[in-house]
């Protein structure tokens, strides 16, 4: 290959690199959507489901997809028509890179909306502090999001920081964003797991709905879920890693980074869960609330422990950090695209996509309200957005993914850049080759009914 280097600059070391890549890794989907679609699938067996796909299907397929994405030096879709060039391969691959621009896109825009969410809660935990009634706390939960001018002014607010970290490019805006808040995240959920275990029984009970198994509480579409979570979490399928990765000073290791990564998301996220379940059995809530999960329960331990109410300012304050490193990763691709093919500026680039998004993201504030009744195959906007990318796109992705970089790149190029000893390197190859592509297309199979 002749880019050693990518035109968008590079991460200035395997740190900074791994913050980044760990702030696009660890987001919304950690605190909010694993513990919420947890309750809902039934807890133990859909955990254990979402831990092997991380295991089998996430982690070789993040290797690969870092992998292509150094390899390439470019935004998905240039990279994937240079690596088919290099492999003598059909150039159709490209459309691969453009599906994974529309599905960052697409997640952007109900992401942003849920990033509101969070930050709204920053300014009601600063004003009003936290309430330690358990009623209480739904009922603000519930007026709020039936106000369609808050969830889309504070949607506008995310869009406008996320845009604003993005135009910065590489180093100045997306490495230094990272840098504080992720030990500074980790540090409050420790908190929140220290405050679950005064809720005595209600700690074990938590414990015990995430890590006892029952199989007989999820079915096909519980197993695509996990699935499908396994790539959300990981922020995998849809180029984001890979934009990354073409970030990536050679000879830094991208196994060893991946899995420091990947294993850094599944702490965080089984932490996230262990905080929540107990607060939801001490209170008397439903397991399966929904998206509001989080923001009906985490208030009451606010409202109850001493300090509460500076802890819940820096929580909110945080998680709304933890989803602005994760939104740029999500934008990135596109922005990367409209600078190398249409020679726009990273401004321009910014605030083109970001508008497009912010307006698919209005679309998802009204269907928690105003347009609740309208739906799509049964599903309000936003879960048809969430079904569709999470579900089907990313896992889709993941599987071309696999696809090409075990059979369609050269396994000298692939082996010249992963650079790692041949018992690991024979290792990820039978788990890129036969075992991730099978298990997804299983799921698939399954969900359709035919296995
Ligand atoms: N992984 C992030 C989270 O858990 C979200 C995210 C960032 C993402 N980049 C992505 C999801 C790329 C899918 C694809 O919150």
């Amino acid at each position: 290959m002749a880019n050693t280097k990518s035109i968008h600059g590079e991460w200035s070391s395997r740190f900074a690199y791994i913050l980044a890549a760990t702030g696009s890794a660890v987001g919304l989907g950690n605190i909010w959507k694993f513990p919420y679609i947890t309750g809902e699938n039934g807890g133990g067996a859909f955990v254990l489901v979402y831990l092997a796909c991380v295991l089998a299907i996430g982690i070789p397929i993040m290797i690969a997809e870092t992998m292509m994405g150094r390899r390439g030096r470019q935004s998905p879709i240039n990279t994937l028509t240079s690596l088919s060039t290099e492999a003598g391969a059909n150039k159709n691959w490209h459309y691969l890179g453009w599906m994974g621009v529309i599905a960052g896109v697409l997640i952007l825009s109900y992401y942003s909306v849920i990033a509101g969410w969070a930050s709204a809660y920053v300014f009601k935990a600063i004003f009003g502090g936290f309430s330690a009634d358990a009623m209480e706390v739904k009922a603000t939960f519930d007026n709020f999001i039936a106000s369609p001018m808050q969830l889309i002014f504070w949607h506008t607010v995310f869009m406008i920081a996320t845009m604003s970290v993005v135009r910065k490019g590489v180093k100045s805006g997306l490495e230094k964003a990272v840098q504080l808040l992720m030990p500074a995240l980790l540090a409050l959920l420790l908190l929140l797991v220290a405050y679950a275990m005064t809720t005595g029984e209600s700690y074990f009970k938590g414990l015990f709905f995430l890590f006892s198994p029952d199989f007989s509480e999820i079915d096909s579409d519980a197993v695509l879920t996990a699935m499908g979570h396994a790539f959300f979490t990981l922020g995998l399928g849809m180029g984001a890693i890979m934009v990354y990765g073409s970030y990536l000073p050679s000879g830094i290791s991208i196994a060893k980074t991946t899995l420091y990564i990947a294993g850094a998301d599944t702490v965080v996220a089984l932490l996230a869960g262990i905080a929540i379940f107990p607060l939801v059995f001490a209170n008397g809530l439903e397991p399966a609330s929904g998206p509001g999960l989080i923001f009906q329960t985490l208030p009451i331990a606010f409202g109850n422990m001493t300090g509460g109410w500076l802890f819940g300012i820096l929580f909110f304050v945080l998680l709304v950090f933890a989803a602005l490193t994760s939104s740029i990763s999500l934008i990135e691709p596109i922005v990367a695209w409209l600078v190398e093919n249409k020679g726009y500026t990273r401004d321009r680039a910014s605030i083109i996509s970001g508008t497009i998004t912010w307006a698919l993201g209005v679309t998802v504030a009204l269907s928690f309200n105003a347009w609740s009744e309208f739906t799509i195959l049964g599903k309000t906007i936003f879960n048809a957005l969430d079904y569709l990318t999470a579900n089907l796109m990313l896992p889709i992705g993941g599987f071309c993914i696999a696809v090409f970089s075990a059979w369609v790149m050269h396994d000298k190029d692939v082996r010249d850049e992963l650079d790692i000893p041949e018992l690991q390197y024979v290792l990820w190859k039978y788990l890129i080759s036969y075992v991730a592509p099978a298990a997804v297309f299983l799921v698939f199979l399954h969900v359709l009914g035919i296995f």
